[in-house]
């Protein structure tokens, strides 16, 4: 499948020009190529209850799954300037869950898997493969 890594960073720049982040002050996006060629995209929405604050990725997963479901392909998350930016540990294993090892993630230091960025992942294959 063809990955237009432009269009995915524009779209994550954008749901992160909405970003809900009074309290940080640190607004991110991200947004995500679905293996049906759409885009889902999400920003992260904090809370007065700092702890309750939601990530990006959440919301990525959220309307990848409210839109349809399906499988990432290829993941972009971008801070306030555009510039790619990590995943948190958390969302590395959220992305895991809809991206599983294949799904390409636009890192820090370059196009990575997400079996580079989350080696040895826990699955929903432990769930089965430890009966
Ligand atoms: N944040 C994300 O949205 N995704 C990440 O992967 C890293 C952190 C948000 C959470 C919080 O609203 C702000 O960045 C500062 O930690």
């Amino acid at each position: 499948m063809d990955i237009n890594w432009d269009e995915l960073r524009a779209a994550a720049s954008n749901a992160m020009s909405k970003a809900y982040a009074p309290y940080s002050n640190f607004p991110v996006g991200v947004a995500g190529l679905v293996d049906d060629g759409r885009i889902v995209t999400g920003c992260n929405v904090e809370n007065a209850s700092y702890g309750v604050a939601l990530c990006a990725e959440c919301g990525l997963i959220s309307n990848l799954i409210s839109t349809g479901g399906g499988k990432l392909v290829a993941v972009a998350c971008v801070d306030r300037h555009g510039n790619a930016l990590m995943p948190c540990g958390r969302c590395r294993q959220l992305l895991w869950e809809h991206g599983g090892p294949s799904c390409l993630l636009d890192s820090v230091s370059g196009i990575k898997s997400m079996t580079e960025v989350l080696p040895d992942a826990f699955g929903a294959h432990d769930l089965t493969d430890r009966l």
